[in-house]
């Protein structure tokens, strides 16, 4: 109830700042035939539309908290949404988006200034069928739901690493989860999804009868419909161990062996997971955080991961608990954040903006002979941030370290494959996750060009450091479209881009996924 008071004046102050809406008279005929044939179920603005301002809020970036969509539907139902997309082809010139858990930071993506909002606040949660022993998963809330409602049955399925995160972008992007080493790409475990397509047709979506799109929806986003329910594939799970550690910089050098070593070596325990944060505050101070999980009561004690805990942690809080209770305590720290900054809006404290946050993506490989990789990707990164962070408005800039075995992709291929294109015959890789955070607006430009210095000089470096070890330069290197940047061409980077453009192109002839809302495209 405080978050939503919370959230509420926020709303109220931010909506003072954002323009007037101006929906054209299209889109406001659309949203009166969609409030018309969806009784209840659509927000429109206005004076003391609390609903409305509650739903505009529902977003992980606070600048995505500013846009005012000309209506917000909460469908209950597949039917529902098709009753919206058959009303939307009717009117080809209106925007729309859809939103699962918002946490794309994106402006665009899930949100729409002026459009239609189709928000999957009503579809959520999920449920255990033992008698085919799958889940299914509605793509609204966060994985602290999903996770939640299945653990009384001793399942779980592979998602988020941090509860607070939305299910329905992550599973349409692949999806990295502590459960990889044995589950591959969370998407992987789906093998239904009830979807919405572009004619307004609602299809479920399988192996057996659509292998192509089957495949396509492992890692395409928003392309090729819109899913209201996931069917999973579940994983077994009971008491688990982890937790995160803080790291001084003076440990730098073994935790990053550490690193090299479970990036080559982690899947001799695929129970095992760790998400490796090398953080940069302000004034250039370093440290690391590490999250670790490992499927199990107690973690071994030897091995790739277990070397981690010889090295002595500042703050170090892994225990034994429950699956769910470890999702929520990696992610309530940044849910606080989050609050806190929405907070600071409406406090006395100098920043009298929100916390800009943005996120780049780049995959780089393992190269054996280069264990000191890490350290020069964390050095470039801390001098090319080093003006900024030396002024007050500028909080955090890091880069996540997220091993990307091989293991993974022969996972991913044994259960059909995905759009990433991962394989059995893939090398050892890292996804890099470049996230920076700052204060001002003015300062968006500023802030997002030293994240593509870092990834330009990646561009130069990383083939280089592979002539130099004798790996080939054209290494198979997909970005990961759920730690990307707007701006990032991600599915270029696929190595069946065309197969999968051209089916785009098939469903959607009419281009209302790929031309009248945002998000990635082929
Ligand atoms: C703190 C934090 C932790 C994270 N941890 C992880 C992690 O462990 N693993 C990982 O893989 N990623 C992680 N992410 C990234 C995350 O997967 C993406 O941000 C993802 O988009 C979140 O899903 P969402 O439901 O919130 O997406 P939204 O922001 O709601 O939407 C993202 C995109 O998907 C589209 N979309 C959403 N729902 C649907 C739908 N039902 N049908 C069709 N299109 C839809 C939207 O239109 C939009 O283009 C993390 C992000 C944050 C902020
Ligand atoms: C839009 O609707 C308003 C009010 O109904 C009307 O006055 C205006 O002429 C319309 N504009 C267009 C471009 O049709
Ligand atoms: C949809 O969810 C919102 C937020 O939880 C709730 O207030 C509303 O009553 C729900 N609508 C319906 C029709 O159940
Ligand atoms: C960072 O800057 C310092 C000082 O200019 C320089 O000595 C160092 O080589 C730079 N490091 C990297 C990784 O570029
Ligand atoms: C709608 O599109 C889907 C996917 O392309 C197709 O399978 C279905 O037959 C179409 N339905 C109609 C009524 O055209």
């Amino acid at each position: 109830m405080q978050h939503f008071i919370c959230s509420l004046l926020t709303a109220l102050l931010l909506g003072a700042q954002s323009t007037t809406a101006a929906p054209t008279n299209e889109t406001s005929q659309a949203c009166t035939e969609i409030k018309n044939a969806l009784p209840g179920r659509v927000l429109t603005p206005g004076l003391l539309e609390v609903e409305y301002e509650y739903e505009t809020q529902q977003y992980w970036s606070t600048t995505l908290r500013t846009i005012d969509p000309a209506c917000i539907v909460q469908p209950e139902s597949a039917t529902d949404v098709a009753t919206v997309v058959k009303i939307l082809n009717k009117y080809p010139t209106v925007k729309f988006a859809t939103r699962s858990g918002g946490h794309d930071p994106n402006v665009g993506h899930a949100t729409v200034q002026d459009g239609v909002l189709i928000a999957m606040t009503n579809l959520t949660g999920a449920t255990y069928d033992a008698a085919r022993n799958v889940a299914y998963v509605l793509p609204g809330g966060e994985w602290n739901d999903v996770i939640g409602d299945l653990e009384p049955s001793g399942v779980t399925v592979a998602g988020g690493r941090l509860g607070l995160v939305g299910v329905g972008g992550l599973l349409l992007g692949g999806g990295l989860s502590f459960l990889s080493a044995q589950e591959g790409m969370a998407a992987d475990n789906i093998i239904e999804w009830e979807t919405v397509m572009a004619n307004g047709s609602v299809v479920n979506v399988n192996a057996a009868e659509h292998p192509d799109l089957a495949q396509a929806m492992r890692g395409s986003g928003s392309q090729f419909g819109i899913v209201t329910k996931y069917t999973a594939k579940v994983h077994a799970i009971g008491d688990v161990w982890g937790g995160s550690c803080v790291y001084d910089a003076t440990e730098d050098n073994k935790l990053y062996a550490a690193l090299h070593n479970f990036v080559a070596n982690g899947d001799e325990d695929p129970k095992a997971a760790i998400i490796f944060t090398s953080l940069i505050v302000t004034g250039g101070v370093t440290t690391n955080l590490v999250y670790y999980f490992y499927d199990g009561p107690t973690r071994p004690a030897s091995g790739p991961f277990a070397d981690f805990f010889s090295i002595p942690g500042l703050v170090c809080a892994p225990t034994t608990q429950k699956y769910s209770e470890l999702l929520r305590s990696n992610g309530e720290p940044v849910r606080l954040l989050n609050a806190r900054v929405s907070f600071r809006v409406s406090s006395p404290i100098p920043s009298s903006h929100p916390l800009l946050t943005k996120r780049k993506t780049y995959t780089i490989p393992y190269i054996s002979t280069r264990p000191q990789m890490y350290a020069e990707i964390r050095n470039e990164l801390a001098n090319i941030t080093a003006p900024f962070l030396t002024t007050l408005r500028a909080t955090q800039f890091s880069v996540d370290f997220q091993p990307l075995p091989s293991l993974f992709g022969r996972i991913s291929q044994s259960k059909g494959g995905n759009a990433i294109g991962l394989t059995a015959s893939d090398p050892d890789r890292l996804i890099l996750e470049i996230q920076g955070a700052w204060s001002l607006a003015s300062d968006d430009a500023y802030a997002y060009s030293l994240t593509k210095q870092l990834t330009d000089w990646l561009d130069v470096q990383v083939p280089l450091w592979l002539e130099e070890a004798g790996m080939s330069r054209d290494m198979y290197l997909p970005f990961f479209i759920n730690d990307a940047a707007g701006d990032q061409d991600v599915f270029k980077t696929y190595r069946d881009y065309d197969k999968f453009k051209a089916l785009q192109k098939s469903v959607d002839p009419n281009g209302l996924f790929s031309g009248r809302a945002g998000g990635f495209k082929y």
